[in-house]
């Protein structure tokens, strides 16, 4: 069955690493029959929760910017997928932004269960450098949201000699054909 999967990647950094894995991925999904929608939360501007609560009386959210698309998108998403850079061990600020961005759905009870992914970026080569991201989409994305996870893809050792683009890109195509 086709899915419409809306990807919220946050690298500032537009044809670096994350922007050109979640674009291969995207191509991967779509060469599988789904559609997508890229928003990309880095190179917009998309402001911290400022829990106004207006989102509480009559929704969905009282600021207007880059994070704007996702709420028209949400509603049309059989999945969402972050992809992030790490940034001191941790999904990078954009990106917990755009989350914190969805209590607005939250409090309203529209954040209704969908299938989720998640793509981190490391600068470093060990894994151990995606253990609080991880740990961040276990415990709220798929243990306190409930939303059913169809995996997680890692690139790690960005910064280091003999980092190659290339083989991630083919796993990231990979991994988006592979979304049943
Ligand atoms: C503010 C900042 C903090 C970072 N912290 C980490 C880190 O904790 N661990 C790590 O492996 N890489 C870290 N990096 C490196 C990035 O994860 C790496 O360069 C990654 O490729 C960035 O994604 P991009 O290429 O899509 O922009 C950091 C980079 C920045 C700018």
């Amino acid at each position: 069955m086709s899915k419409h999967v809306l990807v919220v990647s946050s690298s500032p950094r537009k044809g670096q690493n994350t922007d050109l894995v979640t674009d291969a991925f995207i191509k991967g999904l779509e060469s599988a029959g789904h559609t997508a929608y890229k928003l990309n939360v880095g190179t917009t501007k998309v402001n911290g929760c400022i829990h106004c609560m207006q989102c509480y009386k009559n929704g969905p959210c009282a600021q207007k910017d880059g994070m704007t698309p996702f709420y028209e998108e949400y509603e049309k998403a059989d999945m969402v997928v972050f992809a992030s850079p790490i940034y001191f061990w941790h999904i990078n600020a954009q990106m917990k932004a755009a989350i914190d961005r969805m209590y607005a759905l939250y409090i309203g009870k529209r954040l209704v269960k969908k299938e989720t992914a998640m793509i981190l970026v490391a600068g470093a080569p060990e894994e151990s450098v995606f253990k609080n991201a991880l740990e961040f989409y276990n415990d709220v994305i798929i243990g306190q949201l409930g939303w059913q996870d169809k995996g997680t893809f890692f690139v790690n050792g960005t910064t280091r000699p003999g980092y190659d683009i290339e083989s991630y890109l083919k796993k990231a195509f990979d991994f988006g054909a592979s979304i049943k």
